[in-house]
């Protein structure tokens, strides 16, 4: 299913379409008062990442954007996590993929610490090209998580 979902994706420039959506957003809050350091779009229930992916390989949005993808964290949806990270890591990208339960994200939190320890901050802008689904029990614990810096 997930990969006919990529090859409709592919077929109707998904991705090109929400970038081309995506850079008037991100070109209004670079220029609010108090603009954030760094942008981390959020792409909540990604399956495989093939929107991620594709923004990432063609780096369309900026350099001071993040891009990560969550998907619920079941069974299945762990082994989607885990393939959208692995074909990342096969074609080197700057993105990365999160198990997390749509209805729990917490990353509104604005300081995040960078590797040389300087707090910056930054803004979350959350797309879905998903049918998100509440699920009846909670995810685990193990590597669930919320898309944090
Ligand atoms: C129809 S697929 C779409 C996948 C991808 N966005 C695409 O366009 O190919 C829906 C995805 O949303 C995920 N999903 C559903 N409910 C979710 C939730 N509450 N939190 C996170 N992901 C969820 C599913 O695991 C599934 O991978």
């Amino acid at each position: 299913m997930h990969t006919e979902l990529r090859r409709l994706s592919e077929e109707l420039r998904i991705p090109e379409r929400l970038a081309h959506l995506l850079g008037p957003l991100l070109t209004a809050v670079r220029s609010t008062p108090g603009a954030p350091d760094r942008i981390r779009v959020v792409d909540v229930g990604c399956g495989l990442g093939h929107v991620v992916r594709w923004l990432a390989a063609h780096d369309v949005l900026g350099p001071d954007v993040e891009l990560v993808g969550v998907d619920l964290h079941a069974d299945l949806h762990a082994a989607l996590v885990a393939e959208a990270t692995r074909l990342a890591e096969d074609e080197n990208l700057p993105c990365r993929f999160v198990r997390a339960n749509a209805f729990r994200l917490d990353d509104t939190t604005p300081e995040a610490t960078t590797a040389q320890g300087a707090a910056t901050r930054a803004a979350t802008v959350y797309i879905s090209t998903a049918h998100i689904d509440a699920p009846s029990s909670e995810p685990d614990s193990s590597g669930a998580g919320t898309p944090r810096g």
